[in-house]
């Protein structure tokens, strides 16, 4: 089975349609979404509609959660509270229900899925170092754990030691990070999402140019703060 795994969309409707229309995930047989659908992009509404539509499985994020007011302003930076203020007038009550309705983590083919470590989903626990990354594995057992969060793509094994590579065999790391698909922040702007071959245990990620400026000016037009749009042209 090939899925297609996207993460971190974050109300950047141009680059959540880009990977959408990539020929390489064409042919995924499943579409999985690890959360922060909405917060800090300008087309929140859009990218609920889309996603609920096409996922078999989707878990929240941390700012799905703060869309719909099951976590607090508290839990974001300045922009992020003032974007999360303006991303909350935007949804009505059946984006808010669905939001409710999703999981935290949740297990598909043998894999877990989660926005955060999944040592302890509610935590939102970045896995950016070797001591989170060894909770992870742990608490991920014999299965491969993929997650978002970080904005990332990055994989970790059993000893904490990471790996940037683009694709290859999943069987000697156990976690996974999917990267972002509307805000990457490991310096390169072009929208992330994962393929992922669950007979031949192979992955790969791939990165699709959209219309970055475009996306940027949606953010500015709508009022958001100005750094939110900045970040999306270097991709940090
Ligand atoms: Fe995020």
């Amino acid at each position: 089975m090939l899925l297609r795994i996207l993460s971190d969309i974050h109300g950047n409707l141009a680059a959540l349609k880009a990977v959408l229309e990539d020929p390489s995930g064409e042919k995924a047989d499943s579409t999985i979404c690890l959360g922060d659908v909405v917060g800090y992009g300008s087309h929140p509404a859009e990218c609920i509609n889309i996603i609920r539509k096409i996922c078999s499985e989707v878990v929240a994020g941390n700012h799905d959660q703060g869309a719909a007011r099951l976590i607090g302003l508290s839990h974001f930076n300045t922009d992020g509270q003032k974007a999360m203020e303006w991303t909350r007038e935007q949804l009505d009550l059946e984006h808010i229900d669905w939001i409710k309705s999703l999981p935290l983590q949740t297990f598909y083919y043998g894999i877990s899925l989660s926005h955060a470590s999944m040592k302890a989903p509610s935590s939102w626990i970045y896995i950016l170092k070797t001591s989170t990354a060894i909770d992870a594995v742990l608490a991920a057992g014999e299965y491969l754990s993929i997650y978002g969060h970080t904005h990332i793509p990055m994989e970790w094994n059993r000893h904490g030691e990471c790996s940037d590579r683009p694709a290859g065999l999943l069987n000697d790391f156990s976690l996974l990070n999917c990267g972002s698909v509307g805000q990457p922040r490991d310096g390169d702007p072009r929208a992330a999402y994962l393929l992922l071959n669950t007979e031949e245990r192979t992955f790969r990620h791939v990165r699709v140019k959209y219309d970055v400026h475009r996306a940027a000016t949606a953010i500015k037009a709508a009022g958001l703060p100005e750094h939110l749009a900045r970040r999306l042209l270097l991709g940090k």
